[in-house]
């Protein structure tokens, strides 16, 4: 039988290059996102290049009353689940507008725990299949520069953690995706290291990779998992004077 992949924001730059991974290895995909258009244009290219079958679907992570209904119409259901919408929003906005700090933790938290807790119940029913949260190395620790965004990637990487605790025993794989930095539409503004900036490209490779070796949780470009050893000890009375 043909496996199927649902891709939550799919028109994430991340997304697209996984979208490719996984078309290249034969699964069909679920585009889901805000610009089905855009989308729509993604999953005709993807059929004709790889000679899969792809569709776009419209989902918006914030509008938590649809999940439901969106994840029983996907046909057919899907055997791995990739949430990839993110939002860094404008921290600076954040400190005093609570409309911005409502949108960084609802669509980094709540959406991805609202759509990912049907997809769970779903996925261990039948016993088998992979969900991937895209996480972040901000939810390590949290730093004066985007302690919302941070917290809610906390939040993610720990309800990962637990679902994955939960799905064990049932055959359904969790992984969690640590990105340091990516080069992407959401970065465009940031003027980012290039030995510790990965590309999309190869972001999507290590993300494939975890998948297909059955990784609990991976953090791309690697070297961010030593440098967030480090920066996770260092103590409290240190790191608040730090500006890091
Ligand atoms: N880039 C980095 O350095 C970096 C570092 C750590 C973690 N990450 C995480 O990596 C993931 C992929 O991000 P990216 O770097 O590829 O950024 P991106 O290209 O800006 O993609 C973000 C995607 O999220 C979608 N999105 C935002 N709000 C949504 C909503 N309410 N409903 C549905 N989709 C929504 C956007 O859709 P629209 O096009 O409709 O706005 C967009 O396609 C995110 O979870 C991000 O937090 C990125």
């Amino acid at each position: 039988m043909r496996k199927s992949v649902l891709i939550l924001g799919a028109g994430s730059d991340v997304a697209r290059a996984l979208a490719r991974e996984l078309a290249q290895a034969g699964y069909d995909l679920q585009l889901a996102g805000r610009k089905v258009e855009e989308l729509a244009k993604d999953a005709r290219d993807l059929e004709i290049r790889f000679g899969i079958q792809s569709r776009a679907l419209y989902f918006d992570a914030l509008d938590l009353d649809t999940h439901q209904s969106f994840y029983e119409a996907l046909k057919p259901r899907p055997m791995g689940v990739v949430a990839a919408f993110g939002l860094l929003g404008e921290e600076d906005l954040a400190r005093h507008n609570q409309q911005e700090w409502l949108r960084i933790i609802h669509t980094n938290y709540t959406g991805c725990v609202s759509i990912l807790t049907i997809a769970a119940n779903n996925l261990e029913q039948s016993g088998e299949g992979f969900i991937v949260g895209i996480s972040s190395v901000a939810g390590d620790r949290g730093r004066a520069a985007n302690y919302v965004y941070g917290s809610a990637k906390a939040g993610l990487s720990a309800f990962l953690s637990g679902l994955r605790n939960r799905l064990h025993k049932r055959g359904v794989r969790v992984i969690t995706v640590k990105p340091g930095f990516i080069k992407t539409k959401m970065t465009r503004e940031l003027d980012l290291p290039p030995r510790l900036t990965a590309s999309p490209e190869e972001a999507a490779t290590d993300i494939f990779r975890a998948i297909s070796k059955r990784k609990d949780v991976i953090y791309t470009r690697w070297i961010w998992r030593w440098i967030m050893l480090v920066i996770r000890n260092i103590p409290e009375r240190v790191f608040k004077r730090l500006s890091i």
